[in-house]
């Protein structure tokens, strides 16, 4: 993807960061997502006191890809403030590969970025199969 879309999609993923609930880690994370018929879609992590209900930034981008009847992740932009740039946790990889089977990941901290693709992170994912 060209330098100046990723440009945009991670400053949209920078700014919707802005609006993470994340008060029990304070760990901010804003993901942006961009679909096959070029759109923007976008997410941020939801906490909640029950830990394990917490929602990632990326599973929320793609959730509002979806909702918006749209099926196919080219590009995923995530941004937080850690040491090194955000990657993808499990969960989120194995939604991502569903979703974006050749995905672009773009991974920002604010001060360096680092792109890889899902088939790098996750190379022999989950298929479902239903048993017969
Ligand atoms: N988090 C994300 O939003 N995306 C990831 O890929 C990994 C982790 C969030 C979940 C939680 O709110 C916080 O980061 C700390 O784990």
């Amino acid at each position: 993807m060209e330098d100046e879309l990723i440009e945009v999609l991670i400053e949209s993923a920078r700014a919707v960061r802005d609006n993470a609930y994340a008060p029990y880690s304070g760990f901010r994370v804003g993901a942006a997502v961009i679909s096959d018929t070029g759109k923007i879609y976008v997410g941020c992590n939801v906490e909640n006191g029950s830990y394990g209900a917490t929602l990632c930034a990326e599973r929320a981008a793609i959730a509002q890809m979806v909702a918006s009847g749209e099926k196919r992740v080219v590009t995923v932009a995530i941004v937080a403030d850690g040491d090194e740039p955000a990657m993808p946790c499990g969960i989120c990889r194995q939604v991502i590969v569903e979703l974006g089977p050749g995905a672009e990941i773009v991974s920002s901290n604010l001060r360096k970025t680092k792109h890889s693709s899902i088939q790098q992170l996750l190379p022999d994912p989950f298929v479902f199969k239903r048993e017969r």
